[in-house]
């Protein structure tokens, strides 16, 4: 049985804070399947990384049949991952360490466009994708899986006029 108990985590923004998971409690038994849904960016990541102890809450704790992880020893949670753990992780592929807006002027920078025109076209794109403009300048591996899978579809179509 899985027990979340006021779990949160923040993130800071530059000189926002911001909540993805903000107090949320909830009990699964043993067997059961169950769904996280929500739009993209809204925090189901953040909290199955909380749930398979990938990242450390802010406050709140998981309880798996009756231990915390927040006060479990780092040889307990390596434990825990490997044995009671089983994750699928969202595939993108992006340069982690360069900015959305980077990643996206990249293929026309091969293709010899102008550095201005590049930028321009980029945040264009990103903004069709409806990438939040304040995250065009973040590292792609502080963006969410499905803000990157936009970050990717901006970028295929960088090159394509039509
Ligand atoms: N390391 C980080 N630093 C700062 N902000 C982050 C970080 N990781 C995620 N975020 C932000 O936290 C929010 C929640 O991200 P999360 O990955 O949990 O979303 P998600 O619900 O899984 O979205 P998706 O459906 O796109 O995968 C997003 O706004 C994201 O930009
Ligand atoms: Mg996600």
């Amino acid at each position: 049985m899985i027990e979340v108990k006021n779990l949160v985590r923040t993130f800071k923004s530059g000189d926002r804070t911001i909540k993805p998971v903000n107090d949320v409690s909830f009990e699964l038994e043993q067997g059961t399947l169950a769904s996280i849904v929500g739009k993209s960016g809204s925090g189901k990541s953040t909290l199955l990384s909380l749930l398979g102890a990938l990242d450390k809450p802010t406050s709140g704790d998981v309880l798996v049949n009756g231990v915390g992880l927040a006060g479990m020893p780092d040889s307990k949670l390596t434990e825990y991952r490997r044995r009671d753990i089983g994750f699928v992780f969202q595939q993108f592929n992006l340069i982690p360490n360069l900015s959305a807006v980077d990643n996206v002027m990249l293929p026309m920078e091969f293709a010899g466009i102008r550095k201005a025109a590049r930028l321009e076209r980029a945040r264009e794109l990103l903004e069709q994708v409806q990438l939040d403009p304040e995250k065009h300048v973040r590292r792609i591996n502080r963006l969410s899986g499905g803000e990157q899978q936009r970050v990717a579809i901006a970028r295929a179509l960088a090159n394509s006029p039509n």
